[in-house]
C-alpha cells in the first residue's frame, strides 16, 4: 500500500484537468498538495494548495522543486493540448509533450515518486474505438504521436510507480481557462444564438473531468501502477453529445448542425471512432463515473443553466 500521506507535485494546474485535481486534492486531508502552472499566479478559485510557477521544460527549475517540495507523487498535467497547434509547432510540442516527461520521469525515479502521466484516446487511429487498454496505438497526427510517445517515456524510464491515465472529450468548468473545452464552447455559442457546425462522424465517451480527477485521486490512493482508461461511460457520437447538452439545458438544437471531420478539420486529422472503455478502471480502482445526463446536470449546475424539465 501506498504511504498515508503524499506530497503531491501538480503541473498544468491552470488548465482544465489541472484545476480540476485541485479541487480534488486539496480536500483529502492527508494530501500536501503544491500546484504548479506557467502563469505567474494560479487561475484556479476552488481548492486550496499552495502554487509556485513552474515551465516543465525548465529543467533547472524542475530540479530545484524536486529538491524544495520532495515530491512523492507528480501529475503532469501540463501538455500541448490544441492538436492544430501541435501539427503547427512540433518541435515545441515536443519539447512539452515527450523530452519534458522524459525528463520528469528521471527525477521521479531519482526521488522514487510516482509519476501519474495523462494521455489521451488520441493514440489510436480511430479505426475500430471503443478501445480498451490492450489495444494497439497507432496515432494519426502529431498531437496524437507526441502523446504516445509519452507514454512510452514513462514506460522506459525505468520508475517503480507509475501511471498513465488516458482520457477523452474531457468537459468542465474552471476559472480563466486559456483553452476551453467543447462542453463550455458549445454552450457559449448555442446561449448566443450562434449556427454550429458539428461532426457527425467522431465516436467518443465524453468525459466529466471532475470524475477523471477522482479517478485521479483513487489511483493514487490505491498505489496503482500501470495503464487506465477513465472516461465517460457513454459512447456517443459529438453531434448527438452535443444535441443531448442542448436540449438538457432549454438551448436550441436546431443550431447544431450536421458536418464530418474531413470538412471541419482539413489541416489536421482526427481519429474518428475511438472511445474509452473503462471496466478496467470501474474494477480495479471502483472509478465511478457519473451517466451522461447526470454529468450534464453536475456542469449545468456550475453554469448557472436552468435544466430543462421537459
Ligand atoms: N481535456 C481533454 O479533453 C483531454 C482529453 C484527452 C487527454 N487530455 C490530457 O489531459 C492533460 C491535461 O489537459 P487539459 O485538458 O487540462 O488541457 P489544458 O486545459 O490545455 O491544460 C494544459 C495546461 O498545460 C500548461 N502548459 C503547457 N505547456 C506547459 C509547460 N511547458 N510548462 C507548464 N505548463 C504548461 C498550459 O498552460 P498555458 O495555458 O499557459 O498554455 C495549460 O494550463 C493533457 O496531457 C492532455 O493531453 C485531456
Amino acid at each position: 500500500m501506498p504511504p498515508l500521506y503524499q506530497r503531491i507535485l501538480l503541473t498544468g494546474a491552470n488548465g482544465l484537468v489541472g484545476q480540476a485535481l485541485v479541487e480534488r486534492l486539496s480536500a483529502e486531508p492527508e494530501v500536501d498538495l503544491l500546484a504548479t502552472g506557467r502563469d505567474a499566479k494560479p487561475r484556479f478559485t476552488t481548492g486550496s494548495c499552495g502554487y509556485t510557477p513552474l515551465d516543465i521544460t525548465d529543467d533547472d527549475a524542475v530540479r530545484r522543486l524536486f529538491v524544495d517540495f520532495a515530491p512523492s507523487v507528480v501529475i503532469n498535467c501540463a501538455a500541448v493540448t490544441k492538436v492544430e497547434d501541435g501539427e503547427a509547432n512540433r518541435e515545441a510540442c515536443w519539447n512539452v509533450n515527450v523530452d519534458a516527461v522524459a525528463a520528469l520521469g528521471q527525477r521521479c525515479k531519482v526521488q522514487g515518486a510516482r509519476l501519474v502521466q495523462l494521455s489521451t484516446d488520441f493514440v489510436f487511429d480511430g479505426s475500430s474505438g471503443p478501445y480498451d487498454e490492450r489495444d494497439r496505438p497507432d496515432p494519426i497526427n502529431f498531437y496524437g504521436r507526441s502523446k504516445w510517445a509519452s507514454e512510452n517515456a514513462v514506460r522506459a524510464a525505468g520508475l517503480r510507480r507509475w501511471t498513465i491515465v488516458r482520457t477523452a472529450l474531457g468537459f468542465g468548468t474552471g476559472t480563466n481557462l486559456t483553452r476551453s473545452n467543447f462542453g463550455l464552447w458549445l454552450t457559449e455559442r448555442l446561449q448566443q444564438g450562434i449556427l454550429t457546425e458539428v461532426c457527425t462522424d467522431q465516436i467518443r465517451t465524453p468525459t466529466y473531468i471532475p470524475d477523471l480527477a477522482d479517478g485521479i485521486a483513487r489511483a493514487i490512493r490505491l498505489g496503482k501502477n500501470g495503464l487506465y482508461h477513465l472516461a465517460g461511460r457513454e459512447i456517443i457520437s459529438v453531434f448527438d453529445f452535443a444535441r443531448r447538452l442542448a436540449e438538457r439545458f432549454d438551448l436550441d438544437p436546431a443550431l447544431i448542425t450536421p458536418t464530418t471531420t474531413d470538412v471541419l478539420h482539413p489541416d489536421a486529422p482526427r481519429p474518428l471512432r475511438t472511445g474509452l472503455l473503462i471496466l478496467k478502471a470501474e474494477t480495479e480502482l471502483g472509478y465511478k463515473p457519473r451517466a451522461l445526463d447526470d454529468a450534464l446536470d453536475h456542469f449545468g449546475k456550475r453554469l448557472g443553466l436552468p435544466v430543462s424539465t421537459s
